[in-house]
């Protein structure tokens, strides 16, 4: 039988998925060289929420991380996850701007990306996908799984043949939700097989408990990688734990690379990690338990622990469920967009609004836009009585938002003047800008503090 590939998410997707991207760079230092000798087909580690989280929390200088994450695991393919035309933030960015995060992501150590839209709207991607080519990386394209009516097999067997068509060295069917079920998966993998030469890797999360049977399926379906964590920091809202994966596979026959000794040691390193994480509270063990109701919601884990924490800040927990019950509406309304950031906290904050003050007596400025037609195109169709209630026919967007956005590096640059010390530092500021100018400030004061520090120990 074949080969199943796997891809370690512990530090990004699990990281991001159960402790909403708060591990600094220290809690792993020590175990990347293990990473490298596991057997893993790419350790995920990079992009997603760990760009702002690196720079708004933990201080820490994305870029660097990528540099020191390199450094030590030399041998195994480092991967990131990229939002298309929005990079790593919430909105558009000028194809320029796209291209130069690319090639600086590569230069500094990146060798897959995995990139998606989050409406499927592959206009959103083409160019980082052209540029990832360019760079002789390895461009994955994504398909954001969901469930509507307007999301057929025929439809998800088409995306994959202009994922081919676009030049995507491989395919990834993003279940960011959890939600794609055994059978579901297998006729995908099937489709996508049997429309494309590409290889298809699947990545979902154990928050609805069907992660392993999702998997076992998508493998018989002849499905090339799957996306697991390590045990002590898998489950919940994260992925699949990757012994467990590997432990049932080998066991019907397939084959891994995986190595039981060095997921050992992995796993015992973690452990600690997260019990760290557990007793500050920054673990919440809610999201540890399977949610089977996300079935019929379809909430991605980042989008629930954000409803969360909306309805506190309001005073309002107590509305949770309505809020829940009121996604459905909201998601059709906005023509079936797959929940995935940041559409998934854009809808989830509209049906926690439209539960709190009627329905969309108040409409965020994110939705506006998206009814304007600024995120793409939309998979179904929108309600159109809203367009019509936020703009005129004329202000809407015609063709590909990107296109009428000028330029912005070089003039970024200039503004930035010495407080941007590379280009990398420029892209920090450019996809958060409020942000990367503390960070930068920060890393002045703490540079100083050194100065000082040295001047003292010399009069002594
Ligand atoms: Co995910």
């Amino acid at each position: 039988m074949s080969k199943v590939k796997f891809t370690e998410t512990v530090i990004r997707d699990a990281n991001q998925s159960l402790i909403a991207t708060r591990m600094p760079f220290s809690d792993f230092e020590d175990i990347l060289e293990k990473f490298d000798e596991a057997g893993y087909y790419s350790l995920e580690c990079w992009g997603g929420a760990t760009f702002d989280s690196c720079l708004r929390y933990l201080d820490e200088d994305p870029w660097e991380r990528l540099r020191k994450i390199k450094a030590k695991v030399k041998n195994t393919p480092l991967q990131m996850l990229l939002r298309g035309q929005n990079i790593l933030g919430y909105k558009h960015y000028p194809d320029e701007t796209v291209r130069m995060f690319v090639r600086k992501s590569a230069e500094n150590g990146m060798d897959i990306f995995r990139i998606f839209d989050a409406l499927n709207d592959f206009e959103n991607i083409k160019v980082a996908v052209d540029e990832t080519i360019k760079c002789g990386k390895h461009a994955q394209g994504c398909i954001c799984y969901t469930t509507s009516p307007v999301h057929t097999l025929e439809k998800y067997a088409q995306m994959g043949k202009e994922l081919e068509e676009m030049g995507c060295h491989s395919i990834c069917i993003k279940d960011m939700a959890g939600i794609c079920g055994p059978q579901e998966a297998y006729d995908l993998v099937k489709a996508l097989k049997s429309s494309t030469k590409l290889p298809v890797f699947l990545h979902t999360h154990q928050t609805t408990g069907l992660g392993p049977l999702t998997y076992m399926k998508a493998v018989e379906a002849g499905v090339d990688g799957i996306d697991t964590a390590i045990s002590s920091f898998a489950g919940g809202t994260a992925q699949p734990a990757t012994e467990t994966m590997k432990y049932a596979l080998e066991q019907i026959g397939y084959e891994t690379d995986l190595k039981d000794d060095v997921l050992k040691e992995i796993a015992d390193h973690f452990a600690p990690v997260k019990a760290k994480f557990l007793e500050n509270g920054t673990l919440n063990p809610s999201v540890m338990g399977v949610k089977a109701d996300i079935l019929k919601y379809q909430v991605p884990g980042g989008m629930l622990s954000n409803m969360i924490a909306n309805l506190k800040d309001l005073g309002a927990m107590d509305k949770f469920d309505e809020a829940c019950a009121a996604i459905p509406k909201v998601r059709k309304d906005m023509g079936y967009p797959p929940l995935v950031t940041p559409l998934s906290q854009m809808v989830g904050n509209q049906a926690v609004q439209n539960v709190l003050f009627g329905e969309y007596k108040s409409i965020s400025k994110e939705i506006k836009a998206y009814l304007r037609g600024e995120y793409g195109t939309a998979p179904g169709e929108v309600n159109q009585e809203l367009v019509d209630r936020c703009w005129k026919p004329e202000e809407l967007v015609q063709g590909r938002y990107a296109d009428g956005l000028e330029p912005i590096f070089e003039k970024t640059k200039a503004e930035l003047g010495k407080k941007a010390r590379s280009d990398e530092d420029v892209l920090s500021y450019i996809a958060f800008p409020q942000v990367a100018e503390k960070f930068f400030a920060s890393r002045e004061e703490k540079e100083s503090n050194t100065v000082n520090y040295t001047i003292e120990k010399k009069e002594d």
